[in-house]
């Protein structure tokens, strides 16, 4: 039954497209759509129900694309089994595949591996130091598992005339500089990375999906649902609040300097959170600076739990009580006491 109406949506799909294909000239400017692409995939509607009988969406948004950190990298790049047209099903994209852009400080072609070896050193790994594939291999996180929001956030955001450029300091380049898609690219890739790409919010986002995930958190007897009870948090509500300069996961979690893939559990020694670590990831200069290693002993992830956090849950409660104790009576006391201004004489049943 699916696959009949596969098919013909696929017929469908097919019959529009050679119309367009017909109908369009071939005129693809893009450097990176070399194998002209977006000749199909650049309209809106190209989409089809799959096997399993679910609509997908194959449409590439151009002005998105080569507006992306990917831009410079052709289709077939990352989509390397698609070597000819009309191609088959793909499949699934290698984020560690070498492409044709070479690295220019080592003239190496380029590639994601290095991001990997960072990833199997950490907590996120999904072999141990021995190389033996952990427990519960499938709830470790792939490249794409975190990286499937095209975020971008220009430098200076609220002030920018064009995403990422502002106009100010490309006069700046323009003085030494002649040509303005040369100075747009580079200053573009530098300074999208002088800061974070996502702001703090946006990260928890990434991590809710698994550590948000009771069952996950269960089958990894780990201690908290970890972006609930950052919410829970000062920390958590100013990211709420979207404020950037309270600290988001990474900034407790990865040491300085490192690459953000390299998270470590709280038992490593090496981890920032480490029992004898955590006081430095809280007393530096943009946090609180004099701050006493004492401060890290505040539960940063702390859940209303009693068996979590004892302290925080009776204190909480009590808190609780005595603000409901207090206002409850107050409110009834304004409560009768309107009712005696608006109705004088009002009475509850019969007056002797
Ligand atoms: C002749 C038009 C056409 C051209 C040109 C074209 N595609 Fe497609 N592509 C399609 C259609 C139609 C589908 C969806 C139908 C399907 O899945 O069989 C699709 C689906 C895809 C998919 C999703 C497949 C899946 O099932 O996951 C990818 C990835 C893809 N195309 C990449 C590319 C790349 C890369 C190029 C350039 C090298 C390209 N396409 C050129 C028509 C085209
Ligand atoms: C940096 C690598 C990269 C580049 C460059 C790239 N893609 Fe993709 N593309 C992906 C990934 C990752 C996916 C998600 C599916 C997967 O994991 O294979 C995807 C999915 C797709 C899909 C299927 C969407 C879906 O829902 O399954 C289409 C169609 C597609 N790409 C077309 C293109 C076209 C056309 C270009 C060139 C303009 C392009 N891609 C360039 C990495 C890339
Ligand atoms: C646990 C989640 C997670 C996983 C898994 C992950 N990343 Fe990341 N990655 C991040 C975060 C968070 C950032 C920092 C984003 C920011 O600054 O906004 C980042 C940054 C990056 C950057 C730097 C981007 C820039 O322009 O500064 C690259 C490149 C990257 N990741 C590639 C990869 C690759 C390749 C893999 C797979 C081997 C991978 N990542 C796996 C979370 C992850
Ligand atoms: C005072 C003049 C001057 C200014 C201002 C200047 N540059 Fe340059 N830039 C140069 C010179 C000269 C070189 C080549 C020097 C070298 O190779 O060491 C260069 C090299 C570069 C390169 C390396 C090119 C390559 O292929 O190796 C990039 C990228 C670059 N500049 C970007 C920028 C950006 C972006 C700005 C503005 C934020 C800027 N420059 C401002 C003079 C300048
Ligand atoms: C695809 C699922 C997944 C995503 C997404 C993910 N994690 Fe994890 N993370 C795990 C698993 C599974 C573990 C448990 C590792 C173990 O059992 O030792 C873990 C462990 C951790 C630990 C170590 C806990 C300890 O033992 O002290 C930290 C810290 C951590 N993750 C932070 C993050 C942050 C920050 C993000 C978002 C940028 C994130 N994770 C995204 C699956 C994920
Ligand atoms: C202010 C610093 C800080 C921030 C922000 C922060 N963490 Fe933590 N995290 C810690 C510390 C310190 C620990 C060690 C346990 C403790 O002391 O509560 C920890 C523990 C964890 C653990 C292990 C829980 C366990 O005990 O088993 C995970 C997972 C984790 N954090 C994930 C995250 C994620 C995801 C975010 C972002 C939503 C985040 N953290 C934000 C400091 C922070």
């Amino acid at each position: 039954m699916i696959l009949t109406r596969f098919q013909k949506v696929y017929s469908i799909v097919f019959l529009f497209l050679l119309f367009f294909i017909t109908s369009s000239v071939i005129s693809n400017s893009h450097a990176a759509d070399v194998g002209n692409c977006l000749l199909c995939h650049k309209y809106p509607g190209i989409s089809r129900i799959d096997e399993e009988g679910k609509m997908r969406l194959f449409y590439v948004n151009e002005s998105i694309f080569n507006n992306s950190v990917h831009a410079k990298v052709k289709c077939e790049g990352c989509h390397t089994d698609i070597k000819e047209i009309p191609h088959k099903t793909a499949v699934k994209v290698d984020c560690l595949v070498e492409c044709h852009i070479v690295e220019p400080s080592t003239e190496k072609k380029f590639s994601h591996k290095d991001v990997d070896t960072f990833l199997n050193k950490s907590v996120h790994g999904m072999v141990d130091k021995e190389g033996n594939e952990k427990k519960y291999a499938a709830d470790y996180p792939g490249c794409k598992d975190c990286h499937d929001n095209p975020l971008y956030r220009p430098l200076s955001f609220f002030k920018s005339v064009r995403p990422g450029i502002s106009e100010a300091s490309l006069g700046r380049c323009r003085v030494c500089h002649k040509k303005d898609e040369f100075i747009y690219r580079f200053y573009n890739h530098v300074t999208t990375r002088l800061h974070k790409s996502r702001n703090p919010l946006n990260i928890a986002e990434v991590c809710a999906r698994c550590h948000d995930d009771v069952s996950l958190v269960e089958r990894h007897e780990l201690s908290t649902k970890a972006v609930f009870s950052y919410g829970e948090t000062f920390h958590g509500k100013a990211a709420r609040f979207l404020s950037e300069k309270i600290p988001d996961c990474l900034d407790c979690h990865v040491n300085k300097g490192e690459s953000v893939h390299q998270m470590l559990s709280k038992n490593d020694p090496s981890s920032s959170i480490h029992e004898n670590n955590k006081g430095k990831v809280c007393a530096t200069i943009d946090c609180h600076p004099s701050a006493s290693a004492k401060l890290a002993k505040y539960a940063v992830h702390s859940e209303f739990s009693l068996k979590q956090s004892p302290a925080q849950y009776f204190f909480t409660f009590f808190f609780i009580v005595l603000t409901g104790g207090t206002l409850l009576p107050l409110m009834g006391i304004i409560f009768l006491d309107l009712v005696r201004r608006f109705f004088p004489h009002a009475t509850i049943g019969r007056r002797k």
